[in-house]
C-alpha cells in the first residue's frame, strides 16, 4: 500500500508524514520526485513540500472574548453535552464545546485524507496577465477531493467519529435540489448512501408537509427537521452536517494549516485573504489559522469574507436567522475581519475570466471570492501596489 510510504515515526507538532504531493498525485518523498522537474518550469508554481497536518486549530483557544454559548431552543438556557448526545457522537459534542488550541486528527482520517491532501496552492498567473495587474493572485484549491470540494475534509472525520460508535447514516437531500443537481445524487449513491428527497413521507415532519403541499420543493430548514427527528428517534442514527458547527469549521483548519506553509515555501505572505461564505466553513478553513498567525503579530493581512448580494448574513445581519456559523459570526463581531456582498452577474463573470484564464470551471461558491479577488487585483492596477492576494478555491463545478 502505498500509504505506508508516507509514515513520519517523529512526527513534529502540526506537521506529520513524508509523502509530497502534488494535486492528488502522492510519491516516496526518499525518491526523486518525478514531478519537480517539469513543475519547476511550469509557470504556475505550485508548492511541492507541504506536510498534511496533524492536529486541527481551535480558534477559540485564542480568542480575547468567548463565542457565548449556543442555547436550548425549547428553554434557552446554555446547551448541555447531553443535550446533544442523540444527534451527535460524543468526540464530535466534544470538539463542539472545546477550547483546547490543536486537537489531534486520528491516523485512520490522516490516511484517507492522503487520497487528496496536501491540496496545491497555484498562482493565477494566467488570470494576472488577463488583469494586466501587478498583484501576485495565490488560490487553495480544495477542487482535488472525491467529491470536488472542501467538504470530504469534515465528512469524513464526522463519518469516522459516528462509526466508532456504531452509528448508521442516510441522507435527506432537499426536493430541489434532488431533481436539480442529479449528479451529486449519484456521487452519494455511488459511495453507497441511500438518497431520500425531502419532503419525504419517513418522518413525521415531512409527511406534514406533504399534506399541507405535496409539490413542496423542500428547503435546508425541511430536510434539517426530517434528518433530525430521524436522529432522535434512532439509537443507529446520528445528524451531520456539512458547515455552520464548530466542529466543521474545526476539521477545515487543514486547509489554512498547510496553506501557511505552503506561502511560507514559497516566500510570500499574504496582504489579503478572501473566500466565499455560505455557512463559514471553507472561509473559516482557510483563514482561522492566518488570523492566529496574526493575532502572535507574525503577519497582517486583510481577511475578507465574501456572499451574495441576494442573500447576505455577515453584511446585513439583523434579527432573522441567517445560518452564518455562530463562530465566525462572533471573529467578525471582534472585528477580525471585514465582509462584502458582491452581486450575481459580477461573480459569474469573474468566473468566466478565471475558467477562461486558469482553466477551472468554479463551483457557485466560490465565485464570489473570484470576483473579490479580481476587484483586489483591478485596484493594485490602478495604485501600482504589487499585493500577495489568496484565495479560497474551494470546489469545481460538478
Ligand atoms: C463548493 C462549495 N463551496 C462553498 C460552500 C459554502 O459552504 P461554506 O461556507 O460552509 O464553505 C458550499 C456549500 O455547500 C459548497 O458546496
Amino acid at each position: 500500500m502505498a500509504q505506508s510510504l508516507f509514515i513520519n515515526p517523529t512526527p513534529t507538532l502540526c506537521f506529520k508524514g513524508q509523502s509530497k504531493n502534488h494535486g492528488n498525485v502522492l510519491f516516496n518523498a526518499n525518491k526523486p520526485n518525478p514531478w519537480k522537474s517539469s513543475l519547476a518550469k511550469s509557470t504556475s508554481p505550485r508548492a511541492l513540500e507541504t506536510e498534511i497536518p496533524t492536529h486541527w486549530y481551535n480558534i477559540i483557544a485564542d480568542l480575547p472574548i468567548k463565542p457565548p454559548p449556543p442555547l436550548h431552543p425549547k428553554t434557552f438556557a446554555p446547551l448541555q453535552p447531553q443535550d446533544l448526545s442523540h444527534l451527535f457522537p460524543d468526540e464530535l459534542i466534544k470538539q463542539e464545546a472545546s477550547d483546547e488550541r490543536f486537537i489531534v486528527i486520528p491516523d485512520e482520517v490522516v490516511d484517507i485524507y492522503r487520497l487528496w491532501r496536501p491540496t496545491p496552492l497555484i498562482r493565477a498567473k494566467r488570470l494576472e496577465k488577463l488583469l494586466d495587474t501587478p498583484a501576485r493572485i495565490y488560490y487553495k484549491y480544495e477542487g482535488v477531493s472525491p467529491a470536488g470540494s472542501h467538504k470530504p475534509n469534515t465528512a469524513v472525520p464526522q463519518v469516522w467519529y459516528n462509526a466508532q460508535q456504531g452509528v448508521k447514516n442516510v441522507v435527506w437531500q432537499v426536493r430541489a435540489s434532488y431533481d436539480q443537481k442529479p449528479y451529486r445524487k449519484l456521487m452519494m449513491q455511488t459511495w453507497g448512501a441511500k438518497v431520500h428527497p425531502s419532503p419525504s413521507n419517513l418522518t413525521e415532519s415531512g409527511r406534514k408537509i406533504l399534506e399541507m403541499d405535496p409539490l413542496s420543493p423542500g428547503s435546508l430548514g425541511i430536510a434539517i427537521s426530517e434528518a433530525v427527528e430521524m436522529a432522535a428517534l434512532n439509537e443507529d442514527t446520528k445528524y451531520c452536517l456539512g458547515s455552520v458547527l464548530n466542529h466543521v469549521l474545526l476539521h477545515q483548519t487543514v486547509i489554512g494549516e498547510e496553506c501557511i506553509k505552503q506561502m511560507e515555501d514559497l516566500g510570500e505572505t499574504p496582504d489579503v485573504i478572501i473566500g466565499c461564505t455560505g455557512g463559514g466553513s471553507n472561509f473559516a478553513g482557510l483563514c482561522f489559522p492566518f488570523i492566529r498567525e496574526k493575532l502572535k503579530g507574525k503577519m497582517n493581512p486583510l481577511i475578507r469574507a465574501v456572499e451574495p448580494t441576494a442573500c447576505p448574513s455577515l453584511t446585513k445581519g439583523g434579527l432573522r436567522y441567517h445560518g452564518m456559523a455562530p463562530l465566525l459570526s462572533h471573529i467578525y463581531e471582534l472585528g477580525f475581519m471585514e465582509a462584502i456582498a458582491i452581486p450575481q452577474t459580477e461573480c459569474f463573470r469573474g468566473a468566466i475570466q478565471f475558467a477562461r484564464s486558469e482553466g477551472l470551471i468554479p463551483a457557485p461558491e466560490p465565485t464570489h471570492a473570484i470576483a473579490a479577488a479580481i476587484r483586489e487585483a483591478l485596484h493594485c492596477k490602478e495604485s501600482g501596489e504589487s499585493k500577495v492576494i489568496l484565495m479560497a478555491m474551494c470546489g469545481h463545478d460538478n
